[in-house]
């Protein structure tokens, strides 16, 4: 069996309203996994929501509303309708609040318990119910009299309880090896290195219960506790792929086809929590750990991290219903370098959509199909070569395909629409228009609108991860599915191979693939 390739979102906090940061993760995702497809791989893409803990049960109560029905309906009018919106296409989506998760993580946690790794012990010490999360000093910040998480700038509490421990700090050895002997397994280097200075700093054991509130998985072997909201949260990417079930049940086929996850994609500030506590949860249970953690970097407005807390998120419908999805699924990989903190500005995103999408794509495959409707009917004329384009073509796929299994989103896109540019320039310099006044280069002519559209059926490949919608308008103006099928099925292997549009094929005019902007009075 083919091991698939398995890619995660975080699960988000289900009170927050999606906003364009959560959106970004998701997107990255799903043009990761779409890619993978399209090489032929067996994937696996998993999002979901994270719904326990004290912030989500003091939200609900604010609402006059059990914690239970509060999920619920966001779950179903926030966060689906979402991903719906943006064309995701994941392959699950796990919700703490399922049974098939609560059950898995009581099992899971009772097998750590029964192997020596969970002691009783008291906490004493700060907690943000923001972050949901135990402070350490270099958390906080004092103002006045009062102690702040940097995170959210609010106020932290001090809680006192009989907590159950997790002997994280037996696992610090172990994982500074595992860094040193494989570190590519968390990236990019920045974080790394946080991890591993982290690690060097002293990691205490880490409190994995609360017993001052009910609002989660109950502890199996303490009916008076629940479990910490993040040794829950972390154990979804486990318990949605069948984590503890018989090998011979869907759930333990389905483990053994995907486990150990390829990459889980987050942002920077979840890392601790996925390249620390997380690997020494899976090395307790005698389980492969994470073949990559890729902690990126913030989308900011004034400079800081957009979030809800702070009033500075922007919903993607705000930016979809004035540029289109497939538009703000290409901007944020192509613009920011993944990795590193990005600022959104309407200025920067409506000229890339003019000149990138509007002018390098959009009119190409415009001028080309309304030239082989004038010139030849609309019939594809007979296959010809044009050795530049092709090779051209042949380096964009190679460095395309390098840079998206890099993760380099940029590079990969940026690879493609350099095809894009090279296309319009053949375009420019052949000057089709001219050749057709006379009848004596009619050859000549078929040949440039042959090789024009020869490579927008390449390009509808290897953007359609990117901007599924807009890829299949335009194989479908092409005449492609006919004889080369659906679009999704098509390879980046086989891309570059010259030659595949039919003699003969229907071309119709496209819609405009990338509309021109209203301007607001
Ligand atoms: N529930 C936890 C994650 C548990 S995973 C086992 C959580 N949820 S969250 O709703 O706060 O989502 C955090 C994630 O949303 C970030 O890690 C990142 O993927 C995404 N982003 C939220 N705001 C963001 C920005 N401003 N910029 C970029 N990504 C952001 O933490």
């Amino acid at each position: 069996m083919t091991k698939s390739f398995y890619v995660t979102t975080p699960i988000y906090y289900v009170n927050d309203a999606p906003h364009i940061g959560h959106a970004y993760t998701t997107v990255v995702g799903d043009v990761l996994t779409r890619w993978h497809r399209q090489k032929g791989e067996s994937v696996w893409f998993l999002t979901g929501t994270d719904e326990h803990g004290e912030k989500i049960m003091r939200t609900a109560q604010t609402h006059g509303i059990s914690s239970q029905e509060w999920v619920d309906k966001l779950v179903e009018t926030e966060w689906k309708p979402n991903w719906r919106a943006l064309n995701i296409a994941n392959d699950d989506f796990i919700r703490t609040t399922e049974v098939r998760h609560t059950e898995r993580v009581q099992r899971f946690l009772q097998g750590l318990k029964d192997a020596g790794h969970i002691y009783a012990g008291k906490y004493e010490g700060p907690y943000c119910v923001g972050c949901e999360e135990f402070k350490i000093p270099g958390d906080l910040t004092l103002k006045g009299e009062e102690w702040l998480c940097n995170m959210h700038g609010t106020p932290i509490e001090i809680i006192k309880e009989d907590n159950w421990f997790f002997r994280l700090s037996a696992f610090i050895g172990p994982l500074l090896a595992h860094y040193e002997a494989h570190p590519e397994t968390c990236q990019p280097e920045s974080a790394r290195n946080e991890v591993i200075s982290f690690l060097k700093s002293g990691v205490t054991d880490l409190s994995i219960s609360r017993s001052t509130f009910d609002w989660g998985i109950q502890v199996p072997w303490d009916k008076d506790q629940i479990f910490y909201v993040w040794f829950d949260a972390l154990l979804n990417y486990a318990t949605a792929v069948g984590l503890g079930d018989s090998s011979e049940s869907e759930g333990g086929k389905k483990f053994a086809e995907v486990w150990p996850p390829d990459v889980h994609l987050i942002g920077k500030e979840i890392l601790r929590f996925h390249a620390v506590i997380w690997p020494a949860m899976l090395m307790a249970g005698n389980l492969a750990t994470p073949k990559m953690v890729f902690a990126h970097g913030w989308l900011l407005v004034g400079g800081e991290k957009m979030s809800k807390s702070k009033f500075t998120g922007i919903v993607s419908k705000d930016i979809t219903d004035h540029f289109g999805v497939d538009a703000f699924r290409y901007y944020f990989l192509r613009a920011i370098p993944f990795g590193s903190d990005g600022s959104f500005s309407w200025e920067d995103m409506s000229a890339r959509y003019t000149s990138e999408l509007a002018n390098d794509f959009g009119n190409l495959a415009s001028r080309s199909a309304a030239m082989i409707e004038k010139y030849c009917g609309g019939v594809l004329p007979v296959v010809s070569h044009a050795a530049d384009l092709e090779a051209a073509l042949k380096t964009a796929v190679d460095k395309a395909d390098a840079a998206m299994c890099a993760l380099d989103f940029q590079g990969g896109i940026l690879a493609i629409m350099d095809f894009c540019k090279r296309v319009n320039g053949y375009v420019t310099e052949k000057e089709p228009w001219v050749l057709a006044k006379d009848q004596v280069n009619k050859i000549e002519l078929d040949g440039i609108l042959y090789n024009t559209a020869e490579s927008l059926r390449a390009l509808a490949v290897l953007l359609h991860p990117v901007m599924p919608a807009t890829c299949e308008i335009l194989w479908q103006s092409l005449g492609a599915r006919e004889k080369l099928g659906e679009l999704s099925a098509q390879k980046i292997a086989d891309v570059a191979a010259w030659g595949q549009l039919p003699e003969g094929a229907t071309i119709s005019r496209t819609p405009v693939l990338f509309p021109r902007l209203e301007t607001s009075a």
